[in-house]
């Protein structure tokens, strides 16, 4: 996780215009956050400050046309303001910003503090800066290179010894230049006008869309040097100077904007209805060229991380029902350990709202190297995914700014559902129950429904669990319902398979414990009902989202019949509740504790 950003040239208000370029990248951690800046002396002034960006500003910086900037997502030390970076060696001439673990910390620290180094922080990026100042003191014993040579130097040399996804953006006080390094973790450089001799640096290729469009998407294991008229990169085995290739993007950033909605989860709630509508006229030839190669692969995975993976499960389902097609599913983070049959003809589907995942990144080029054929659906143009896929099918949700995931999430169902019908040989009937979905949104987010859910809400929000059951499709719907009210409202809440209740989770069930029930007009119906009435026969409070009322259920939640796609309405239903707990617990479903929208580090 975390966003790096440094810039060098001649904007005005150098730190302030570092904070604007973290405030775009604080998706991937807003913990605390830090930037230091060269002073007109040349020396290292830092800010740093524990919690969001928010109103913060940085004038107290020097501005001398070169600071970075980052904004945090512990991994390694507590929310301090020690443990935020920048951080600085013990001469406080050198300092570092760190995106990723590195690994071996522990054993790269002892003899830096054998040698005598101070150690201010609890995190694993401190070693990088004490390391690189190390071998730097070392260099320049016997050097007849120039002082920004042997910092460019000292950096590769000290980055080789790192273990793990990482990437890192260095200062030192003397060169007037930033030397960056990265192995896993995305950098992006972004090459500015010749008249601002600026550059820049940045984890998200967004953040530097408002300076210039002419990016460089850097390697793994690649180093740069960036000042104001220069950008050299090198490899980073042996330091030999690498030719590259910027490219000019084109791409078009909407910037999303709350406007009568009080959060972004609310909003991009709302926005489903447009998304799916989109997705029910797009553009069959493209979606054919994708249900080919499902139909010609043999063996085709569907993996994500979170949102996504139930996403991924859910498609099983879709395939197996619509297009009569097995598709496997594995979570991201597992499929590493479980891709050992893959072989050429196996296709790989990496789904994903970001792109950046480092989980699915990681598993995707392993299938890679053994032949696979990769394919994104993902939300973000330009993404680490986008960029290592074969084929891609962008969500075109529009961006998510919500840690809490909904668009894409739908998005993905529907994409997903247009693809197995149109395998199926039946896109028009696709389009159909996809429109009927959208109807059913529609319903679920006028007045008195959400009034009901707000109710229901009041009802549960001082509830200490929730169960929530599915069967077929409604299973992975149930899971992502649970995911939403847990990670925006901290009450702990878990999906299930319906079958699986009677192998222990009913031990749960006391007297007023909270069960939801997903109910759809299809083969699940009466097995899920029979499971919400064992949960009633041992007191729980009953909560039934479904085309049709029953007794049974205390509350109900009505959503109208749209075949397979009720999933999407039903998952709709999941997230206002989400929603509105969140709300009646204060928490803010846009930014929730402990969590990011992009989830870079392992
Ligand atoms: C994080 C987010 C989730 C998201 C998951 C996967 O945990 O908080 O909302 O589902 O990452 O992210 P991706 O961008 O790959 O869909």
């Amino acid at each position: 996780m975390c966003g790096i950003f440094g810039y060098i040239g001649k904007g005005k208000n150098v730190p302030q215009l570092v904070l604007a370029g973290l405030k775009s990248l604080e998706y991937r951690g807003y913990d605390s956050w830090g930037i230091a800046s060269l002073d007109k002396q040349g020396r290292i002034r830092i800010k740093k400050k524990t919690g969001k960006i928010g109103e913060n500003n940085v004038e107290t910086l020097p501005d001398n046309g070169m600071a970075l900037g980052h904004t945090r997502w512990a991994t390694h030390g507590g929310v301090t303001v020690a443990n935020a970076h920048p951080h600085l060696d013990c001469s406080g001439k050198i300092t570092v910003i760190h995106n990723g673990i590195i690994e071996n910390y522990l054993e790269l620290k002892k003899p830096l503090i054998k040698k005598g180094h101070i150690f201010r922080s609890e995190t694993d990026t401190e070693v990088a800066v004490h390391l690189i100042e190390d071998i730097l003191a070392d260099h320049k014993k016997n050097s007849v290179k120039t002082v920004k040579e042997d910092f460019a130097e000292s950096v590769r040399l000290a980055f080789k010894k790192m273990s793990g996804l990482n990437a890192i953006i260095v200062m030192e006080a003397g060169s007037q230049v930033f030397v960056a390094a990265k192995n896993g973790s995305p950098l992006t450089i972004g090459r500015g006008t010749v008249q601002n001799e600026e550059n820049l640096l940045a984890s998200d290729a967004h953040a530097i869309l408002p300076f210039t469009r002419d990016l460089y998407f850097m390697e793994d294991d690649e180093v740069v040097t960036v000042g104001r008229k220069e950008i050299t990169v090198r490899k980073l085995a042996d330091g030999t100077k690498k030719q590259i290739k910027f490219q000019q993007v084109n791409w078009q950033i909407r910037e999303e904007v709350k406007g009568k909605f009080t959060h972004f989860m609310l909003k991009e709630i709302y926005d489903q209805i447009k998304v799916l509508q989109s997705v029910a006229s797009a553009d069959k030839v493209e979606l054919s060229k994708l249900a080919a190669l499902i139909a010609k692969s043999y063996g085709t995975y569907m993996i994500g991380c979170g949102t996504a993976a139930y996403a991924c499960l859910a498609g099983t389902y879709i395939f197996s029902k619509i297009a009569k097609k097995h598709v496997n599913f594995s979570i991201a983070s597992e499929f590493g350990y479980l891709l050992d049959f893959l072989t050429k003809q196996s296709l790989v589907i990496g789904l994903s709202q970001s792109g950046e995942t480092i989980d699915l990144l990681d598993s995707l080029k392993k299938a890679k190297e053994k032949g696979a054929t990769i394919v994104a659906l993902v939300n973000v143009l330009g993404s680490s995914l986008y960029r290592l896929s074969d084929h891609k099918l962008l969500l075109q949700a529009g961006s998510e700014k919500a840690v809490v995931s909904t668009k894409a999430f739908t998005a993905k169902l529907a994409y997903l559902m247009m693809l197995a019908y149109i395998l199926a040989g039946k896109a028009e009937l696709g389009k159909n129950y996809l429109l009927k979905a959208v109807q059913a949104v529609e319903a679920i987010l006028k007045s008195d429904f959400q009034q009901k859910i707000i109710n229901l809400a009041q009802k549960l929000a001082s509830r200490q669990h929730i169960y929530l059951i599915g069967r077929g499709i409604s299973y992975p719907i149930a899971l992502e319902s649970a995911l939403k009210i847990k990670e925006a409202s901290y009450i702990h809440a878990e999906g299930f398979a319906g079958g699986e209740l009677k192998h222990g989770v009913i031990a749960l069930i006391e007297k007023n414990t909270p069960c939801i029930g997903f109910l759809p007009n299809d083969e699940s119906y009466n097995d899920t009902l029979s499971g919400l009435m064992e949960m009633k026969s041992r007191g729980g409070m009953i909560i039934g989202v479904s085309f049709r009322h029953h007794e049974i259920f205390d509350e109900y939640l009505p959503v109208s019949d749209c075949g397979i796609a009720s999933a999407i309405p039903n998952a709709v239903a999941g997230q206002l509740l989400g929603y509105y707990l969140t709300v009646q617990k204060g928490v803010d479903p846009d930014k929730p504790r402990n969590l990011a929208k992009s989830v870079t580090v392992k």
